[in-house]
């Protein structure tokens, strides 16, 4: 297996190893789990991509989250992003299924908004447009390090709130259903997620993140888009372009990513399984204390 680096300090392409390598042989796993707790993005190329190949891959790495309410996909283990809708046709961009994609184009972590968050997302393109929808991702591991000491000693112990609807109401209001909210209420992270492997902190943001604990809600509000923008400022990100037969698998205790736009009349289908974090992967850690948890 060879690992070469393909973005600013994060992010790598893996070549030498398949799907079936990883979930059948403990060796290619082992190499590939180190390399994924080192370049929290990895890029496998000309894959055998089918659903039963990505979920066997993934189910290596923890236990599969089973898609919630509300999405495509919804009791699987499978995320199915796309704007196709029942009758096999594009839908038109300003309806609820495009604007749900829209969603995924503002800067987020997968299932942060969660009672238990995720470790992974293993993503495969099954219908790639011609002009755009990349996946651009940034290492919030490298934010929380280009921070000053002081900062970062504070937001080790700070802890912040996360809310499917918030993220959802930056597209449209009321986008996310009452089935949804009531079964995603808020949750509360730690603001930076110690990697229990290499020790090294990350920013655990998205745009689901909406206040910090015990501060005004405006000003913490206001502290989540200074850190979400410094997480993305230019020149620190790496943008995947999608070729038949990729994989992508993140960290997501260490990224952001979003989705990139593509014109709304071409035809889009990602699939995603997700791996939720276990105590392994830190999660305990991320708890915040239980004074803070109630409500
Ligand atoms: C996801 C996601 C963005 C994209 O799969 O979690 O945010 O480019 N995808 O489809
Ligand atoms: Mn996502």
């Amino acid at each position: 297996m060879q690992v070469t680096p393909i973005g600013p300090n994060f992010a790598a392409d893996v070549h030498g190893v398949t799907l079936a390598d990883v979930a059948n042989d403990d060796t290619a796993y082992n190499d590939v789990r180190a390399a994924f707790e080192e370049h929290s993005v990895l890029v496998f190329r000309n894959q055998d991509v089918s659903d039963e190949s990505q979920l066997a891959f993934s189910r290596r790495f923890g236990p599969p989250e089973v898609t919630k309410v509300g999405s495509q996909g919804t009791g699987t283990h499978f995320v199915i992003l796309t704007t196709i809708g029942p009758d096999g046709k594009v839908v038109p961009a300003d309806s609820r299924l495009a604007l749900r994609n829209k969603a995924n184009q503002l800067w987020h972590t997968d299932s942060s908004f969660k009672r238990t968050p995720a470790l992974t997302s293993v993503l495969s393109a099954r219908i790639i447009p011609e002009n755009g929808g990349e996946t651009e991702y940034v290492s919030t591991r490298l934010a929380f390090e280009r921070l000053d000491p002081a900062l970062r000693a504070k937001f080790e112990h700070s802890f912040a709130w996360h809310d499917y609807n918030h993220s959802r109401s930056q597209i449209a209001e009321g986008l996310a259903t009452p089935e949804e909210r009531a079964a995603l209420p808020p949750v509360c992270w730690r603001m930076v997620w110690k990697n229990p492997v290499n020790g090294r902190g990350a920013l655990y943001l998205a745009s689901h993140a909406y206040a910090v604990e015990g501060m005004e809600p405006a000003v913490g509000k206001r502290l989540i888009e200074e850190l979400m923008q410094a997480a993305t400022a230019p020149g620190t990100s790496y943008v995947h372009r999608w070729k038949s037969g990729d994989v992508v698998m993140w960290d997501n205790r260490a990224t952001m990513h979003r989705g990139r736009p593509w014109p709304a009349h071409e035809a889009r289908l990602m699939v995603r399984t997700t791996i939720s974090a276990t105590e392994a992967d830190g999660i305990e850690s991320m708890r915040p204390p239980k004074q803070q948890a109630a409500e």
